[in-house]
């Protein structure tokens, strides 16, 4: 058994170090500021479309450091292990309301056929005429004690219990009066059944995962998840 977990996590290794190799080399490169510069004015030019929320990085904010290694290295890996693909049954994991701290399960937001949409992520997308919405708060990406960053809002520790984790999300929820929030259990097991890890978003439907959009911060894109609900307007047979 344990030859068997020793090799399994030797492949995980093996097909994530390219990747993790180039986020390094990326971090690295994007420390000098005039590249930094460079290739966030040149991603600027392309966006043109304002309503992804734009990655920024401000100039005091460095990259290149063990906790960001480390927090790229866990998403990497969260996400080549998740549970969740498209077309496939969504994982029904534990998530504790916010409001009233009750415990439940992820899927017992969806209504019947109506899409509902798991943003992992802080971006409020009401679409009430055609979907549900339910934003997932899980670790933070961003820890105080952790890779720290200075452009993060608020200074929110690891938490180290569901009360750290409610508190944090409770704060998060100023934001974003009137939407349904729900955290993540601390056996994480949302974030590792869906890769949410830094941020995500998944259209369900009818228990099936019929959007998966892409690791956040870069795969976060309102704007996909706005044409896969265009097109469900124009056809709402077609996406099952
Ligand atoms: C879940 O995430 C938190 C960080 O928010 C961490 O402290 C905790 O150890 C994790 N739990 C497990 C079971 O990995």
């Amino acid at each position: 058994m344990n030859t068997i977990k020793a090799f399994k996590n030797a492949i995980v290794c093996l097909v994530l170090l390219p990747r993790f190799l180039m986020a390094a080399v990326m971090f690295w490169l994007l420390d000098f500021l005039c590249i930094r510069k460079r290739v966030f004015f040149r991603m600027k030019e392309q966006e043109g479309d304002a309503i992804d929320p734009p990655l920024c990085i401000s100039d005091s904010n460095r990259l290149l450091s063990l906790e960001s290694l480390k927090a790229v290295w866990h998403g990497h890996k969260l996400d080549f292990l998740k549970a969740a693909h498209l077309g496939q049954g969504a994982p029904n994991t534990e998530v504790v309301q916010l409001e009233d701290q009750r415990r439940g399960r992820i899927l017992d937001y969806a209504k019947e056929q109506r899409p509902l949409i798991l943003n992992f992520g802080s971006f409020v997308e009401q679409n009430a005429d055609i979907a549900d919405s339910v934003v997932v708060y899980i670790e933070e990406a961003h820890p105080s004690d952790g890779w720290m960053s200075t452009d993060a809002p608020y200074h929110i520790p690891e938490h180290r219990c569901l009360e750290d984790r409610l508190s944090a999300a409770q704060l998060m929820r100023l934001e974003a009066p009137g939407c349904r929030v729900v955290v993540d259990s601390m056996e994480n097991s949302s974030n590792a059944a869906y890769g949410a890890y830094f941020d995500r978003l998944y259209i369900v439907q009818e228990g099936k995962i019929v959007y998966q959009g892409g690791r956040g911060p870069e795969g976060y894109r309102i704007t996909e998840l706005r044409d896969w609900l265009d097109q469900y307007r124009k056809n709402p047979f077609l996406s099952l």
